[in-house]
């Protein structure tokens, strides 16, 4: 039998190294802080992780503004200091996903200066200008609404006497990407990266990569040979390196970027992220089974399941009464909400820090199809900081121990590239890796477990999924089966305990303790089975080939 692809059954990690750990004390993390807590990340047991960027940036966008695409920027180490993660991070079996952010460079970058002041340059063209803007597009707005002034997608540059285009912030000139000397560009950018041993790449905004600029703009004939292409060329230099897209379109869309086995081997899967987090604030299975029905059928490819990620939490897709449900229920206040469509806080406190949810959260996460993705500090159930602007709420420093800063960094606080957590029940003083290491019950210790039996389930990954009928609408339950091996998994969402009936017969009398959770599973004579949950409660059982039909 054929070894499955590594991305189908990882348990990601993603983290910035900007807030993860300071090594000189600065007050910036960087990759020696991060090398200097790979041993952290492998007893965690996470087998690949994705680097935010780290590239020279002016950081107005965290990063996603890069001024130069060979370089690491200097606040966090030199490439020297790269290429020593990368090896430390293989060393422990820990590949590396790095971040491609080639729709848009920064307006610092030496292509789009040469390209604003002198019309002549070949860089003109790398960009996308016009002498006066179309109208506006209500569909293809800027992407930052109340962050943009106007909600503008053209901006006049003055030395180029023109408009140029751009779906973020006025700062990040989108690439013209119909131009094959840019994607020349790209194809030797990671050729570069590859080199120095990465894994793979997020393709930052691939949506938007594929989408024509402007009504008149240079179209791609074949919108999807251009990741087609990106994929010919990473498999031409590194076998097993992997290409995962953030592709936030209609579900529709979303089987197209994994095309024929040929283009995206991971796609991020914000359908099912918006319906998880549905069913987690109704406490209710049914927006569940809704986001497992509208996501199409990832072929050879793999879905990265998350809760959240570094941005916004993204429920603008989710029918509007629900989304005004899941909005008042998780993030009451006009300042937990950010664009009209997302949520701008962490996990933990849109759980109310109980840790018996959060697990459940996790739990359920973890036993959905795709790959998992862990966002630095969730492990540990770190809060947020509402007092930040914009998406910057969740991308506080890592919280490592109660010591000032919380260990993160020993440079002053003014100095810290953002500040720490000190305060109320997510305060470091409270969550921190160094007090749940010693705690047998904690949120880490339990994650380690979770993560430690996600890898011994790769019927998960690998296999198809089932929703099973139960008669409580809070319970969710479904199997997964894959290579005559099944594996069952049974979730309440509701802080209230029951007793569920499911629909499944598992040819065998006897109760089956759970692989993973406390419930047992019970067949009960008169065909299916019973489970007794407590709130929150949920277990994963593993049953023989021959049964569970
Ligand atoms: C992606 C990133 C986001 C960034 C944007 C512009 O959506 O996830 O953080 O602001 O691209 O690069």
């Amino acid at each position: 039998m054929e070894p499955e692809p590594w991305h189908k059954n990882a348990v990601v990690y993603a983290l910035d190294v900007e807030t993860f750990s300071d090594s000189d004390g600065n007050g910036v993390g960087d990759f020696r802080g991060l090398i200097d807590q790979l041993d952290y990340l492998n007893r965690l047991g996470v087998s690949a992780l994705w680097l935010l960027p780290f590239y020279p940036t002016p950081n107005r966008d965290n990063g996603y503004d890069v001024k130069d695409y060979y370089g690491v920027d200097p606040r966090l180490g030199t490439l020297g200091d790269f290429v020593e993660f990368v090896h430390e991070a293989d060393d422990r079996g820990i590949r590396v996903i790095v971040d491609l952010v080639v729709n848009h460079t920064s307006d610092q970058h030496p292509w789009f200066e040469q390209a604003r002041s002198d019309p002549d340059s070949k860089y003109r063209d790398y960009y996308v200008w016009v002498e006066e803007p179309p109208p506006p597009d209500p569909e293809r707005g800027t992407v930052f609404p109340g962050e943009v002034e106007d909600e503008r997608v053209w901006t006049y540059d003055t030395s180029a006497d023109a408009y140029y285009f751009h779906r973020f912030y006025p700062f990040q000139p989108d690439l013209n990407l119909a131009n094959p000397a840019v994607r020349e560009e790209i194809y030797k950018i990671m050729k570069f990266w590859l080199e120095l041993g990465v894994d793979g790449f997020r393709i930052d905004a691939a949506t938007l990569m594929i989408q024509p600029k402007h009504p008149d703009a240079e179209r791609l004939d074949d919108p999807h040979e251009l990741l087609r292409s990106l994929k010919r060329h990473v498999l031409a230099q590194e076998g097993d390196a992997i290409l995962l897209a953030e592709a936030d379109d209609a579900p529709d869309e979303l089987a197209s970027y994994f095309g024929d086995s040929d283009e995206m081997d991971l796609l991020m899967n914000f359908v099912l992220n918006a319906h998880t987090i549905a069913a987690l604030a109704m406490e209710d299975a049914g927006p569940l089974v809704t986001g497992l029905d509208r996501l199409p059928e990832a072929g050879s490819g793999q879905w990265l399941t998350f809760l959240r990620n570094y941005d916004e939490l993204n429920i603008g897709r989710l029918p509007a009464s629900l989304r005004e449900d899941v909005f008042e229920r998780f993030a009451p206040e006009e300042g937990m909400r950010i664009y009209g469509r997302g949520i701008r806080r962490r996990i933990a406190p849109m759980l109310d820090g109980d840790q018996d949810r959060i697990e459940l959260a996790y739990s359920l996460l973890f036993s959905l199809p795709g790959t998992p993705l862990v966002l630095y500090g969730d492990e540990i159930g770190m809060g947020d900081d509402l007092s930040r602007p914009g998406r910057t709420s969740v991308r506080t420093p890592m919280q490592w121990n109660d010591q000032p800063n919380a260990g993160f960094s020993s440079a002053p606080d003014a100095d810290l590239v953002a500040p720490v957590v000190t305060t109320g029940d997510f305060g470091y003083e409270r969550v921190n890796v160094a007090a749940q290491r010693s705690d047998p019950t904690s949120l880490l210790n339990w994650t380690q477990r979770l993560i430690a039996t996600r890898r011994e389930c790769p019927e998960i990954g690998n296999g198809t999924v089932e929703v099973i009928e139960t008669d409580e609408s809070s319970v969710f339950a479904h199997r997964c089966d894959w290579n005559e091996r099944t594996v069952f998994c049974v979730h309440n969402l509701a802080s209230e305990s029951c007793t569920a009936h499911l629909a499944v017969d598992l040819a065998r009398p006897d109760p089956i303790s759970p692989t993973f959770g406390t419930s047992q599973l019970s067949p009960v004579e008169d065909g299916g089975c019973e489970i007794a949950l407590d709130g929150y409660g949920y277990g994963w059982y593993r049953v023989d080939a021959d049964q569970g039909d």
